[in-house]
């Protein structure tokens, strides 16, 4: 009883690898990833990093494409129906649902930080940083960040570019947008790698990246480099399940899978050579924040040869890779409101880019007026991507994990992954065991039930 999503499906196995990488690869990789290594110490929490993705998340993103594609519907009725097929409780669909609310939430923060990669791109290839200094690059930045007006209208042109590709549908639009932009973005990271190792301190920068040094990693760090390779590989909350929704029966879900989580390291890593050796080179600092990219950058393109080339190149594959990503978080709540709500795509479309758009404004409103507003040091901002990143994310993956590996039939599961036995039971020995005792023992370590650092 194969089911069909009426949303219709990739039209080969390619285009659904390239959009599943389009929404792995995004700010995640370029933005996120370099600066959290660098408040982290880097080596070993990226050490951490990649055992989370290769035993946590590629046994979690198999689960999550095996119930999507089996499920054929939106996250919530996707699980509910799997459920129901093996006599299982249907309450399992409100794992489905969490993670619909994750897609709001996350998008909200996500198309602000992205409108000022978009922001970025004009200012770079404007010509706006020749010549700036660590003072002026900061004052530049704060000038954006502080000026609410300036943030929103950036943070509304991004929201209506990733409408505009998701109201055009799966084919028409997700499709189309991750075969033009991830060829694009990867020449554009390949030509910056090549440009940092050659001009910047590349020896530095793969000290810090690959030379392990475990003093400088606590147990937070720990959850937060699996919140991470959780945040990166789109997982836990149905974005990477709808993509699998719209997967033809015929494509390897394992092999897939495996080539989507390891391109995503590779361009978090390639995004961190093509960042650190600038970094250093020029005497900046690594554990700067969130402003790492923005702040730090912008100096090296002041005064590099072409600067003003390669700083918009840089900003715009900060951009394609934020679309890419975007749509795939607009995805779930769209589907679910059309399956769910029998509205039409561009209705639910409107209607989830401005539900976003409106939570969004917390996001803004972080960095100016409501910066000193504050819960346990985090302003809304830093809450909304903590609570999504380190708890709604693991959380769902876990679900999911248990969800594939313990609660749907045996029968169901291998029936759908339709790979080798002994790649089945890998799979099936890691998302039933390993993955969700990594996510409770990482989870209750960093909030404090058990303590081993
Ligand atoms: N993976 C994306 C990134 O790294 C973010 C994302 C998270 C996208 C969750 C979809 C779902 O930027």
């Amino acid at each position: 009883m194969e089911r069909k999503s009426i949303h219709g499906q990739w039209s080969t196995r390619l285009a659904f690898i390239l959009a599943a990488t389009g929404s792995a690869v995004g700010l995640g990789n370029i933005w996120k990833f370099p600066y959290i290594t660098g408040e982290n110490g880097g080596g070993a929490f990226v050490l951490v990093y990649i055992l989370c993705v290769a035993c946590i998340g590629l046994p979690i993103m198999i689960s999550e494409i095996l119930i999507g594609r089996r499920g054929r519907q939106n996250p919530m009725d996707s699980m509910g129906s799997l459920a129901r097929d093996d006599g299982r409780s249907v309450h399992w669909q409100w794992v489905g649902l969490v993670g619909v609310c994750a897609g709001f939430l996350i998008l909200s923060f996500y198309s602000v930080i992205a409108g000022w990669a978009v922001a970025y791109f004009f200012r770079a290839a404007g010509g706006l940083f020749h010549g700036v200094t660590a003072e002026s690059s900061k004052q530049i930045f704060a000038g954006l960040t502080g000026d609410p007006e300036r943030v929103i209208a950036w943070h509304s042109a991004f929201m209506a570019m990733t409408m505009f590709v998701t109201a055009r549908g799966v084919q028409g639009g997700l499709e189309q947008a991750a075969k033009i932009m991830m060829p694009a973005l990867f020449m554009i990271l390949l030509l910056m790698v090549g440009y940092g190792l050659h001009s910047g301190d590349a020896e530095r920068a793969f000290r810090f990246l690959f030379q392990p040094d475990f003093h400088r990693l606590t147990g937070a760090g720990v959850l937060e480099a699996m919140g991470q390779a959780f945040f990166s590989l789109s997982l836990g909350m149905g974005a990477i399940m709808i993509y699998g929704s719209y997967l033809p029966g015929d494509v390897s879900i394992a092999r897939s899978a495996l080539v989507v989580a390891v391109s995503d390291t590779a361009v978090a890593l390639l995004a961190g050579l093509a960042i650190f050796p600038i970094v250093f080179s020029n005497h900046l600092q690594v554990g700067s924040g969130p402003g790492l990219i923005f702040v730090t950058l912008p100096i090296a393109f002041g005064q590099m040869p072409y600067g003003r080339v390669f700083g918009a190149l840089f900003f715009l594959l900060l951009v394609f890779a934020a679309w890419t990503s975007a749509i795939s978080l607009m995805e779930p709540p769209v589907t679910w409101l059309v399956e769910r709500h029998r509205i039409s795509r561009f209705r639910a479309t409107m209607l989830t880019g401005g539900i976003t758009w409106l939570l969004g404004l917390g996001t803004v409103f972080s960095f100016n007026i409501w910066s000193g507003a504050t819960l346990w040091h985090m302003t809304l901002f830093d809450g909304i991507d903590s609570l999504t990143s380190n708890v709604m994310l693991p959380l769902g993956g876990f679900a999911m994990s248990v969800f594939a590996a313990w609660v749907m039939a045996r029968s169901s599961s291998s029936g759908e992954l339709r790979t080798s036995p002994g790649v089945y039971r890998l799979w099936r020995f890691l998302a039933r065991f390993v993955a969700p005792v990594a996510v409770a023992v990482v989870f209750l370590n960093a909030i404090g039930v058990i303590r081993f650092s």
